[in-house]
Parts: C-alpha cells; structure tokens; sequence
C-alpha cells in the first residue's frame, strides 16, 4: 500500500519516525511529506533514512513529475501527524500552498489527522471548528491524549502513541472481511509455580499473538484474548482475560470455545507443571546443593479442545501453533506435518526457533500448513505474518 505521511511543525514531530518505521516493517510503501516548519524539528535524513524514500517538501522542485497530483493520486492512505493548529486551519480552508497542501486536495485516498498542541489550542473555538469541518468532509482525527505537554503542564494535547496512529490509520482502509467473526486467540507464555516467588516459564514474548488479535481485529472479527504473562496488551484489544498457568487458561478456554468461530493458539503452554508447588518460599539454606522438583503433565490444551470441536461438532476452525529447532526448511516441514496429524488442528504455523532469533522479536519467518494440504509461507513484522496467516483463514472459511 501506498502511504503518505504528512509532518507538520510541532515538538510531536520526532515521534512521527516510529509511525515511519512501523509502516514500513509493515511492508508498505512510505513517502514522506514533512512542511517547512516540520524540519526545524526533524532531519530530511532521517525520514528518508527510515521511509527508504526521498523526502521534500517544496512544491517547485522536480516539478516536470507533476508530483503536487501524482502523490495524491497514488496513495492508499494519507497521515498527517502531528498535526499543528495552523495546519488544520490551512486543510479546514482549502489552502495548498506546499505539497503537503497540495496533495491532501488532490487525495481521493482516506485521510488521517492526529493533532498535537496545547490544551488551550485544542480547545480554541478556531480550532474546534475546523475540527468539525474537516470531519465533516470526511477526514478521520484522532483525539489529542491527555498527558504530559511540552514544558513543565499537562492536559489534553498530546499526541497519540504512533502504534495507535497507525492502528487507527489502517482501521480505515482495511478489508472488512472478517466482519461479524469472533475469534478465540491465546498469547503469551504460561508459568507453572514452584513456590511463592519461583516460576517454569518460556522465552514467548506475546507479540506474534498480539498482531494476530489487531490485524483481527482491523478486518472486522471481534476478538477475545487470553494473555499469559503479556505486560502490555495495546489498548484496542478490549476483551482479555489474564492468566499466569496452563491450568488457568485451560479453563477460560473451556469458558469460550464454543461462542468463537476460530481459535488460535499462539500461547506457548507449559507442557509440564510442578506436582507440589511450595506454599512457602523454598530457602536456599534449607535446600543443600540438589534440588528436584516432580513434575507432572499438563493438558494438551489445544488437543483437548480440538476433541470437544469434534465431539460437539461446533463450528470452531483450530489453528496450532509448532516451535520446532528444525535443521533447514525440509525438516520444518516435516516437523510442522507431523504437529498438525499429532494436535488434529485445522491448520498449524510452524517456524523454527533453533537460533533463538524468533523470541521478542519484531519480525517471523514461518511456515504455514492447512490440513487441505496447502502451504504457505510468510515472513517480515508480525503483523504482516499475521496478516497473510489471516488470508488464508479467511480461504478455508469463507463464510
Ligand atoms: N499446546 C497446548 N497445550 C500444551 C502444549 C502446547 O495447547 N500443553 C499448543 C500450543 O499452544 C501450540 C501447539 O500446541 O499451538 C504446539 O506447541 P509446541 O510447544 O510447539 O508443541 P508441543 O505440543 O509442546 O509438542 P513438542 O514438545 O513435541 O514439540
């Protein structure tokens, strides 16, 4: 997709970068089109750095490409952020005198505007009303949030986090073709306690999950998450529900399996748990130099709800998730066959964590397989990989 990315002059201005970066990891397109007053905030070099683009800003350069209408016409989608007072009163009255001026009279694409200012210009007359005209021309702005302003007050005028920005942005673009689904999505990675302050538990950060609940959520589905160990769950996802062990998510999962149409498993689940958890901490100087600790089998949560999907045939379509140390991309596949005939799942998403490099990360690379015997494979951000895993969901239940 083609993204256009207006700066205009405000102290938000560096925040601007991250919205750039996360665009682009996204896989889209990003041209960058700061004002005058926008690069006394921030370098050209760092916005054609970050958007892998030429920047400019001046109307009368490179003028036999007509780009004043070209960018315009090309883009997808436009975000002016921040967005100053004075800039919304130039868009409110029409004015393009620069190309960003310019190419947002030109755009037939959908417009984005997170303003940032001081509370007193949020709330001036002028600027409420051009608020109110541009939203009625259709233009979306995001609220200002409220917090810290720039010197030493606070109040409403700040600008929204980038990840918001760009989750708003594409909300009004995306394909609604998940609209009305419901799906069932675990991240994370659980814990099993071995006494009051010690805990089993696993490198899975939660983000692979994540980006498979907003990218759901953007097409339309509603989302319920059930996050093990995640500390921060963006603020789009409403509905969550909070557990540390298998146990526990074992039971909201038998809570909610039958009011979802899709369940994806991406918690990483302790496949083991301590049989006797100490009801008080185990002291180091009451232990001597061995410790063991008895173990016992959790549930195969996956597998115990991909029973019940058959056994009460509810219209549940599974997705597993497969970490596997795989020695290339053959063995992967291999691997990933045998996980999707041992769990009964619908579909799996393997990929190979023998390096490590997976965990925490911001990108994935996986292999994605359908019991029909289709093979995919994604790779770049999470929610790109999220995005592909959704399409071919979104193949094998149409409607
Ligand atoms: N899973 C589960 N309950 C468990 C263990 C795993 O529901 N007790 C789910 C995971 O959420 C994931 C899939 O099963 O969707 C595969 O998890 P993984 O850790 O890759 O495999 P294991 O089942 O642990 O199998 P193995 O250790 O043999 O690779």
């Amino acid at each position: 997709m083609h993204v256009i990315v207006g700066i205009t002059g405000g102290i938000a201005a560096y925040k601007a970068t991250n919205i750039i970066r996360l665009l682009t990891e996204a896989g889209h397109t990003v041209k960058v089109i700061p004002t005058q007053n926008a690069l006394r905030f921030i370098g050209a070099t760092t916005l054609e750095a970050l958007s892998h683009n030429t920047v400019d800003s001046d109307l009368y350069t490179d003028v036999e490409s007509v780009k004043h209408v070209s960018l315009g016409q090309e883009a997808d989608l436009v975000i002016v952020a921040p967005a100053s007072a004075a800039f919304l009163g130039r868009f409110a009255s029409g004015i393009a005198d620069d190309l960003l001026g310019n190419t947002l009279l030109v755009t037939k694409a959908p417009v984005v505007l997170a303003p940032a200012m001081h509370s007193e210009m949020w709330q001036n007359a002028a600027t409420a009303s051009n608020v109110r005209t541009l939203t009625a021309r259709g233009v979306h702005i995001l609220e200002p949030a409220v917090g810290r302003l720039t010197g030493e007050d606070t109040g409403i005028g700040r600008m929204p986090e980038p990840e918001q920005i760009v989750e708003f942005a594409l909300s009004t673009i995306s394909k609604q073709d998940l609209l009305g689904k419901k799906f069932l999505i675990t991240a994370g990675g659980t814990r099993e306690e071995i006494d009051p302050v010690r805990f089993i538990g696993n490198k899975s950060s939660g983000k692979q999950g994540i980006a498979i609940a907003l990218e759901a959520l953007h097409r339309g589905a509603s989302v319920t998450l059930i996050a093990a160990n995640i500390e921060r769950v963006p603020a789009e996802i409403k509905n969550i529900y909070r557990v540390e062990s298998a146990q526990q998510m074992g039971l909201i999962l038998d809570e909610q399996l039958e009011d979802h149409d899709f369940l994806v498993m991406a918690a990483a689940v302790a496949d083991f748990k301590v049989l006797k958890p100490a009801a008080s901490k185990l002291k180091r100087s009451e232990l001597g130099d061995h410790l063991k600790i008895e173990l016992v089998a959790n549930d195969d949560l996956l597998e115990n709800a991909v029973k019940r999907i058959h056994s009460e045939k509810l219209r549940v379509l599974s997705v597993g998730f497969a970490a596997e140390t795989a020695s290339g991309a053959k063995h992967l596949e291999e691997l990933a066959k045998h996980k999707l005939a041992a769990k009964g799942c619908d579909l799996i998403v393997a990929n190979n964590v023998a390096n490590g490099a997976v965990f925490d990360a911001e990108t994935n690379d996986v292999l994605i397989l359908t019991r029909s015997g289709r093979s995919v494979t994604a790779q770049g951000s999470k929610r790109l990989v999220a995005a592909e895993l959704l399409d071919v969901i979104v193949d094998l239940h149409p409607n």
